[in-house]
C-alpha cells in the first residue's frame, strides 16, 4: 500500500517522477510524428504533444511552489533508459501500445490514486492540477486504446501481433524495474533490448499513408487570386494542408535539441500543435471544396530535404526566414477572402495569422540561445542570411522563394 499523507518531501519526490514522465512520452511522441504514417495518428499525437508539454509545466509550477526549482534533478538513470528505449519502436503500434498502453495509463491511475494519499487542505493545489491532468489522460488513453486495436487488428494480417506483445513486456518490465510512476523500490533485473529495434529517429524521410499521391514541383503553378480566385483558394488551401511537414520539422527539432532548457521545449510543443491547427484549416477547407484529404498531393520533399540540416539550422530558417517572410501575403490573403465573401478561409487565414506572430516572436528569442547552446559563430543576422540562400536553392515549394524574394531576397 502506498503511504497515507505524503510529506512534502514524498510529495515533491513523486511530482518530479510525474513531470519527467510528462516530458518522456512528449519527447518521444515529437521524435515520431514524421515517423507515423497514418494520418489521424499524425493529428492526434499533435495536440497530445502540446497537452504533455503543458502538463509537465503544470506540474513544474507546482513543484516551483513547493520550493523546487530544478525538477529534473534527482531523476534516477533507470526512469532516463526507459524514456530512451521509449523511441526505439518499431512503427506506430508500438509506438502507442507503450507511450500510451503503458505509461500514460500508468500514470493515469497515479493521477486518480495521488488525491487519495496527500493532505486534502495543505495540498489541495496539487489536487487541481491532477484532477485536470486526469481527464485529458481518460480522453487519450481511450483514444489510444482503440487506435491499437484497430492498429493490432490490421497488422494480425501480417502476422505481427506476437513481436507488438514483446515490445510492450519489454518496456513494461522497464518501468516497473525504474519504480514505476511513483518510484517504489524494485529488484527486477533490467531487461536487454529485443532484436530488431534500431533506433529509427530522427526520421530522414516523413512518411504517409500507402498509395498517397506525392507533390510535384514543377506542376505547382499559383493561379492569379484576381482573375482565378476559386482556383487561388483551392492551391492555397493545399499548401495550407501541408503545413503537417512544418509540425513533422519542428518534431524532430525537438528530438533533437535536449540539451535546450525546458522554456523552450514547452514553446515549441506548442509551436508543434498550432502547425497541426494549420494543416487542419487546410484539411477543412478542402474538404468543404469536396476532397478527401488522401486525394491530396503531399510536399514531404520539405521535411526531406530540411532534414539535410543540423537541427539549429533548420529552427532558423523556419522561424527567422520562411515564417516572417509569410507574413504580408496572409494580410493581403484575409481582405482577399473577405473581398470574395469566404468567411470560413477569412476567419481560418486570421487565426494562423496570430500563432504565427507568436512563432516569429520564439524564434527571436530562442535562435540566439540556440546558436550559443550548440556552439555556433554565427549571429542570428548571419544565420537567418546563410539559411535564406540555402533556401533559395533546395525548396521544392516555390511560393517560399516568391515570399523571399518579395521580402528583398536574391541569390547571392
Ligand atoms: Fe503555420
Ligand atoms: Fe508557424
Amino acid at each position: 500500500m502506498p503511504d497515507k499523507n505524503l510529506s512534502l518531501t514524498q510529495n515533491v519526490e513523486r511530482l518530479k517522477r510525474y513531470a519527467f514522465l510528462e516530458q518522456s512520452v512528449m519527447r518521444t511522441l515529437a521524435g515520431w510524428l514524421p515517423g507515423a504514417p497514418e494520418w489521424e495518428v499524425k493529428n492526434e499525437i499533435g495536440l497530445h504533444i502540446w497537452e504533455d508539454a503543458d502538463a509537465c509545466e503544470r506540474l513544474r509550477v507546482r513543484l516551483r511552489e513547493m520550493r523546487t526549482h530544478h525538477p529534473e534533478k534527482g531523476i534516477p538513470e533507470a526512469l532516463r533508459h526507459l524514456a530512451r528505449e521509449l523511441d526505439c519502436a518499431a512503427n506506430t503500434l508500438e509506438l502507442l501500445s507503450t507511450v500510451y498502453l503503458v505509461v500514460k495509463k500508468a500514470l493515469l491511475e497515479t493521477y486518480r490514486l495521488h488525491p487519495t494519499l496527500t493532505y486534502p487542505v495543505f495540498d489541495r493545489p496539487t489536487i487541481k492540477v491532477l484532477g485536470e491532468l486526469t481527464e485529458i489522460y481518460e480522453r487519450q488513453v481511450a483514444w489510444a486504446e482503440e487506435m491499437v486495436a484497430r492498429l493490432r487488428h490490421e497488422s494480425d494480417g501480417g502476422g505481427d501481433g506476437e513481436s507488438v506483445g514483446g515490445w510492450e513486456e519489454y518496456i513494461a518490465t522497464l518501468f516497473a524495474a525504474a519504480g514505476g510512476v511513483d518510484g517504489a523500490a524494485s529488484d527486477i533485473v533490467v531487461p536487454a533490448r529485443p532484436t530488431g529495434h534500431p533506433l529509427l529517429l530522427p526520421w530522414k524521410e516523413c512518411q504517409r499513408e500507402p498509395g498517397w499521391p506525392v507533390f510535384d514541383p514543377d506542376s505547382d503553378l499559383e493561379p492569379d487570386r484576381e482573375t482565378q480566385p476559386y482556383a487561388h483558394r483551392e492551391w492555397r488551401f493545399r499548401h495550407y494542408l501541408n503545413e503537417m511537414t512544418a509540425a513533422e520539422t519542428i518534431g524532430s527539432i525537438l528530438w533533437m535539441t535536449p540539451e535546450m532548457p525546458w522554456e523552450f521545449q514547452y514553446n515549441t510543443a506548442r509551436h508543434l500543435w498550432d502547425e497541426v491547427r494549420h494543416s487542419q484549416l487546410g484539411q477543412l477547407v478542402i474538404r468543404q471544396l469536396g476532397y478527401e484529404v488522401g486525394d491530396i498531393w503531399q510536399v514531404v520533399q520539405i521535411y526531406n530535404v530540411m532534414m539535410t540540416l543540423p537541427a539549429v539550422d533548420q529552427y532558423a530558417l523556419l522561424t527567422t526566414v520562411i515564417e516572417p517572410n509569410g507574413m504580408p501575403e496572409k494580410r493581403r490573403n484575409i481582405e482577399h477572402f473577405e473581398d470574395i465573401q469566404d468567411d470560413v478561409a477569412a476567419a481560418a487565414i486570421s487565426y494562423d495569422w496570430s500563432d504565427e506572430n507568436y512563432h516569429i516572436r520564439w524564434g527571436k528569442k530562442w535562435t540566439p540561445v540556440m546558436l550559443q547552446t550548440y556552439g555556433y559563430p554565427e549571429t542570428p543576422e548571419e544565420i537567418a542570411a546563410r539559411t535564406e540562400q540555402w533556401l533559395l536553392v533546395h525548396t521544392p515549394v516555390k511560393m517560399q522563394v516568391r515570399m523571399a524574394e518579395e521580402a528583398g531576397a536574391t541569390l547571392g
